[in-house]
């Protein structure tokens, strides 16, 4: 089964009304919506945020019989080229808030796993496809860097354009990521920016998040109708 997760309300709640014969499932701090969109079965969930967050509602997911994810949200833009609107589309994940450097690892890197998680080429592939048919936004195919916190300075961009290379910064995709990678469950993240993760982040974000979200429902919109098996 297909599953569709978002960090907050505002990243879910217009898939969430357009939910067929839902359905709710209830853990311990996890709320699961099981039902179809665009004749699709889903989970669809609100996460939480950060990446503890969205580590654990992705472990219910998996127990659950979610077969790959789909990360949709906003991000903090990183690549120069980004403005407020566009879309990113992850070629892979790093968790740009882990440092084991003491003991010699790479900045990012957790000592015996990967130093980063690649996503699924066929959910690019699609997610890329129905990026594009959202209008006048530029949709950027690279890297997703979470960290748990919300990155609002120019030096902040700097260091994750320098040392990790990143396209956007945000708070779970990579957390998504990590437990999808254990279990060999494909995932792709979608980012629509809200900002530019410099001094003005704040003030972006509230203005333009419940806007700018959108972008990344339509992408899922657009991903749902293209891996509906055709009659
Ligand atoms: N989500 C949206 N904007 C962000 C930022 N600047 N940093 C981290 N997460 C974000």
């Amino acid at each position: 089964m297909l599953a569709i997760m978002g960090a907050m309300d505002e990243e879910i709640e217009l898939l969430l009304a357009d939910l067929q014969a839902p359905e709710t499932l209830t853990f311990s701090g996890v709320t699961l919506h099981k039902g179809t969109l665009e004749g699709v079965p889903v989970l669809l969930t609100r996460g939480g945020i950060g990446k503890v967050n969205a580590a654990l509602t992705t472990a219910y997911l998996l127990m659950q019989g979610a077969t790959q994810v789909i990360f949709t949200g906003v991000a903090g833009g990183v690549h120069p080229e980004l403005r407020v609107g566009d879309i990113v589309v992850s070629t892979d994940c790093v968790q740009h808030d882990v440092d084991v450097g003491a003991l010699g690892y790479e900045l990012g890197s957790i000592p015996g796993e990967l130093p980063a998680w690649p996503a699924d080429e066929t959910l690019r592939a699609v997610a890329l496809e129905a990026a594009r048919d959202v209008e006048g936004v530029r949709v950027l195919d690279g890297r997703v860097a979470s960290g748990d916190q919300f990155i609002a300075s120019r030096e902040g961009v700097q260091r994750l354009w320098t040392l990790f290379g990143a396209a956007c910064a945000e708070m779970e995709g990579a957390a998504v990521a990590q437990v999808c990678s254990k279990a060999g469950v494909p995932f792709v993240i979608i980012r629509s920016v809200s900002d530019t993760a410099d001094h003005d982040a704040n003030v972006d974000y509230r203005t333009f998040m419940p806007l700018v979200a959108r972008h990344a429902k339509q992408v899922v919109r657009g991903m749902l109708a293209r891996l509906t098996p055709q009659a």
